[in-house]
């Protein structure tokens, strides 16, 4: 068998393994089916600087993966900080980070956030709790300005 056999058969298990894990946790299908939608929004838009695995770039961009601010945070203020984004001193498992993560692109709808978060939230042995559209709505809605940072309008 030569390698392009071998690679196409192995891209052609992964997936088959996706279906298999989709159809295994049918009890949780719905939830199942919005951390997929996270996953792809995550591969498309978070993983440039927190890479496919949640380990972040050490120094640059803070790890997703055990991420002990992730865990402290409350889940509003996650949500915030992605939506509105997020700069300033952090300290992450015990390194500091003092970077500047830009507000969503508008194009991503509430129940994008809400998916992605619960797909950061249940990833790379985080202990994932789901986020809701809901959840989203509310925390936008209590979302103060930070002090001397800017708001990104409403639209
Ligand atoms: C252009 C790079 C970049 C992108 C894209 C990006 N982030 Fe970040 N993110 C950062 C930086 C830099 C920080 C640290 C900000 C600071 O130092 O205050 C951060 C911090 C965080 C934090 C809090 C710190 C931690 O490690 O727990 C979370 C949660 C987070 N990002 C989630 C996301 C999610 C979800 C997405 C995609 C929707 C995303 N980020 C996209 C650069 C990025």
């Amino acid at each position: 068998m030569n390698y392009s056999v071998v690679a196409c058969l192995r891209k052609y298990t992964t997936k088959a393994l996706l279906v298999a894990f989709g159809v295994v946790s049918m009890s949780n299908y719905a939830f199942s089916q919005d951390k997929a939608k996270g996953e792809k929004t995550y591969k498309a838009y978070c993983q440039t600087c927190h890479q496919a695995n949640g380990q972040g770039t050490p120094g640059v961009y803070p790890p997703l993966a055990k991420s002990d601010y992730l865990t402290s945070q409350p889940k509003d203020k996650v949500i915030q900080s992605v939506v509105y984004g997020l700069s300033g001193e952090i300290t992450v498992n015990g390194k500091k980070y003092n970077g500047v993560m830009n507000p969503l692109p508008s194009n991503y709808t509430d129940k994008d956030v809400a998916d992605v978060v619960s797909y950061i939230y249940g990833s790379w042995g985080n202990s994932g709790t789901a986020v809701t559209e809901a959840d989203v709505k509310a925390a936008k809605a209590s979302y103060k300005k930070p002090e001397g940072g800017g708001r990104r309008r409403k639209g």
